[in-house]
């Protein structure tokens, strides 16, 4: 039986032992990826702080150490040559001093000065409601993180937002810098809780510590009732905005999870506070994906990582004592003024025995494989994953013009609450798709026309052997995943 864990408890060595072995417990699991980074203990959320710093990346990442349900939020920290293979660094941020006695909640990383500042919400609830609170940690060249004596930076929401305000984003623009807020405005009277309508805020500095508030940014797409978790990179010239907005509708073919993850291209003017918007979409179709962040990596490439997860989830192994991971990291590129985002070119060199085969059907025995074929889009197609009784499935359909991903047959059903099918429309830009399958165990993405779609989702299948079969003769590339050292 496991020991009862109070929602708010944050680490002390006194833990370290308790943590060993829930570790221990952990690594005998079914379930675990090779190439994509989940918790060793306890739940894993958003990605946070993501930088590639004095020849490292560092991916960082909302971590509750103890059990799989979210509660205190620490930050984790892993570090990286190549994005696939991670280096655990434990605890980054532990969430011991008054102002953040409620977790430190997510936040990016800015280079300044040979050090990387690390900006994050410090949560920290009232009796009814809760402050609003911004906080930065620094870290130097040999790693030590220092929370800053200023702490708050930032201190309650301005006056008609709900202090549901979080997650910081730091970035420089015409000599100043810049940082963006997720939150929620009231429309009529001030109350506790979230705001009306989702609200992007911005704050202007010139030293990264004392930051005046500018207003909103006028965002020219549906809002919600709470954004949270905005980045922002520049891709040819162009602004993508990333925001995880909370309070969307269904639409038929979009926003069917909890809470939905878009963005934006276009130009963020910040005197003007616009965003003059070219495109906008949801980043992902699949049911398992939300709070990604943007950042650069070595020579400047534009990269992400999202939550492998989305709001409250259940899984069958819950009781595991280990929850959720992150995606891998993809490169960005925009074609025809839409997002692409692939895995880094680092991963294939991680896939070994590599065979082209034309099949209907095919054994793979090893549940760590990247498979890559062609469907034609004016042709059916269903391709189920699994066996007989335990399988999911990609089905095309050519009237619609729909990729359809359906995990209603699986023996081990999630969170079925929230529908077994998810749906997009089929790629533009081609006859052809191009689809590329990952499977990392029970962490699944599948990629289309290289990262023109994509759907990002979780299966726990009961055995390693997996059957592909397809409906008809189909050439198929596959490689295996060969295991680190
Ligand atoms: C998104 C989020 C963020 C918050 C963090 C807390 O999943 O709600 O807005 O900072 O998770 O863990």
């Amino acid at each position: 039986m496991r020991k009862k864990i109070e929602k708010y408890t944050y680490y002390t060595t006194e833990w370290q032992e308790h943590l060993k072995e829930l570790e221990e417990d952990i690594q005998k699991s079914s379930y675990l990826p090779k190439f994509h980074l989940y918790p060793k203990t306890g739940l894993m959320n958003d990605p946070n702080g993501l930088s590639y710093f004095n020849g490292n990346y560092h991916v960082f990442y909302q971590w509750f150490p103890f059990d799989s349900f979210h509660g205190m939020k620490h930050w984790g920290h892993s570090t990286s040559k190549d994005l696939v293979t991670f280096e655990d660094q434990g605890f980054a941020l532990i969430p011991d001093e008054e102002y953040e006695k409620n977790g430190a909640y997510s936040g990016n990383a800015f280079e300044h000065d040979g050090k990387l500042y690390l900006f994050y919400t410090a949560n920290y609830k009232t009796e009814t409601d809760k402050i609003a609170k911004q906080a930065l940690a620094i870290m130097d060249k040999d790693g030590n993180i220092t929370k800053t004596a200023q702490n708050p930076i930032i201190n309650g929401a301005p006056k008609g937002f709900s202090q549901e305000l979080r997650d910081p984003f730091v970035f420089e623009r015409n000599g100043y810098f810049y940082l963006l807020l997720g939150g929620g405005r009231f429309l009529k009277e001030e109350r506790t809780g979230f705001g009306d309508v989702g609200e992007l805020l911005l704050y202007k500095s010139t030293n990264l510590l004392d930051w005046v508030y500018q207003g909103t940014i006028d965002l020219p797409i549906e809002r919600g009732y709470m954004l949270e978790c905005p980045s922002l990179v520049t891709i040819d010239g162009k602004d993508v905005l990333f925001l995880s907005p909370m309070g969307y509708e269904k639409e038929t073919y979009r926003y069917h999870n909890r809470f939905a993850s878009i963005y934006l291209v276009g130009h963020l003017d910040v005197e003007k506070r616009t965003f003059e918007m070219e495109y906008s979409d949801e980043l992902d179709a699949g049911f398992d994906y939300y709070a990604p962040q943007s950042f650069y990596g070595k020579d400047h490439i534009p990269l992400t990582f999202g939550w492998f997860g989305c709001g409250e989830q259940v899984y069958p192994i819950d009781e595991e004592g280990w929850k959720h991971g992150l995606t891998t990291a993809q490169e960005m590129t925009l074609v025809y003024g839409k997002l692409r985002r692939f895995p880094t070119k680092e991963l294939a060199n991680y896939f070994t025995e590599k065979q082209t085969i034309k099949v209907e059907n095919f054994k793979l025995n090893q549940p760590f494989y990247h498979l890559r074929f062609k469907l034609a889009k004016q042709e059916d197609a269903k391709i189920c994953f699994g066996n007989k009784d335990d399988f999911w499935a990609l089905i095309v359909d050519e009237k619609s013009q729909t990729m359809t991903v359906d995990r209603g047959q699986l023996a081990q059903a999630i969170d079925v609450e929230m529908g077994t099918k998810r749906t997009c429309e089929i790629c533009e830009l081609s006859d052809e798709i191009t689809v590329d399958v990952f499977v990392d165990n029970s962490f699944i993405e599948l990629y289309f026309n290289h990262g023109e779609r994509v759907f990002s989702f979780r299966v726990f299948l009961e055995s390693d052997q997996t059957t592909v079969s397809f409906d008809k003769l189909t050439e198929v590339t596959w490689a295996y995943f060969k295991n680190k050292e």
